[in-house]
């Protein structure tokens, strides 16, 4: 494995590897890897069976363009030597790891990516300009690898929804695969911000993923009322744990528009603070 931290170096491995045939996936990341990032790369890796016919690029940059002023971009936690040993064991080829300056120059962009409607409900509402930071920074990723696929966590289902919507009315070339939500044994979806938790709040976290399973079962027992399952949830999780509600909503899970009965299937989504620390999680409950 390669570690660059220059764009115009990353252009030219990568322009050499594609005149060699090979196919580019990126996964874009914030670094601080788990095994929900290293799954992707085993996916990516298994498309050639190990043969090298993809060349498999990381991207691990903390983009302060998407985090609002109060929020953790200064503690999120990094540890680049950490993550190069992760990424090269579990296949990594390219790790694109650039510093701020070299990503913003002028210290910011004065060009942004919007995507609307999608973007004004769940952490979106929660977090103005996030997705604005998060689309300008990944097409800029896109510019800079030109990949063939890119790969996303399905932990993060808006940010999948705005990539794709980006993707599709922009006419960028790449296809967007997204992939399930790993999890610790009791159900935590793996994320970089559980570091944070203390140790009450990380045995309380996992009612989060406890709550959507029981929402999931319900609706399969046939109820529709997306009201009655948000309220079922919040009781559960204000019950079992001191966590204070940002948002839980269900929206349809092909369009994040909204639904009045449960007749479709839909994604329940929510954002949880443990203390801090703000969790999100989702399920997709297929009708
Ligand atoms: O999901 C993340 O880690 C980030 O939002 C991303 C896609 C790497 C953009 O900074």
């Amino acid at each position: 494995m390669v570690i660059i931290n220059t764009i115009a170096d990353t252009r030219e491995s990568i322009l050499w590897a594609k005149q060699q045939g090979k196919k580019v996936v990126l996964i874009p990341t914030m670094g601080f890897l788990h095994d929900g990032h290293l799954s992707m790369v085993k996916a990516a890796r298994r498309q050639d069976n190990g043969d090298k016919e993809i060349l498999v690029v990381m991207s691990i940059f903390v983009n302060p363009l998407q985090f609002g002023p109060n929020e953790d971009y200064e503690k999120y936690p990094r540890d680049l030597t950490r993550d190069a040993s992760l990424a090269e064991e579990a296949g990594v080829d390219l790790l694109f790891a650039p510093s701020v300056k070299e990503m913003y120059p002028a210290g910011g962009s004065l060009t942004a990516v919007q995507v609307s409607r999608i973007t004004e409900v769940l952490c979106g509402a929660s977090r103005p300009g996030h997705f604005e930071g998060v689309a300008t920074v990944v097409t800029k990723l896109f510019n800079i690898v030109q990949p063939h696929e890119a790969y996303f966590g399905q932990k993060d289902y808006q940010q999948v929804a705005v990539i794709r919507q980006m993707v599709k009315d922009l006419n960028m070339p790449i296809t967007i695969r997204s992939f399930p939500t790993v999890r610790e044994s009791d159900g935590l979806a793996l994320s970089s911000r559980n570091a944070y938790l203390s140790s009450e709040e990380r045995q309380q976290a996992p009612i989060l993923y406890r709550a959507l399973q029981e929402a999931s079962a319900r609706i399969t027992g046939g109820e529709i009322s997306p009201d009655r399952i948000k309220a079922a949830i919040k009781q559960r999780i204000s019950e079992e744990s001191n966590g204070k509600i940002d948002y839980v909503e269900i929206y349809r899970a092909d369009d994040l528009s909204e639904v009045e009965q449960i007749t479709v299937s839909i994604v329940i989504a929510l954002a949880v603070h443990f203390g801090t620390t703000r969790l999100i999680d989702n399920i997709i409950v297929e009708v």
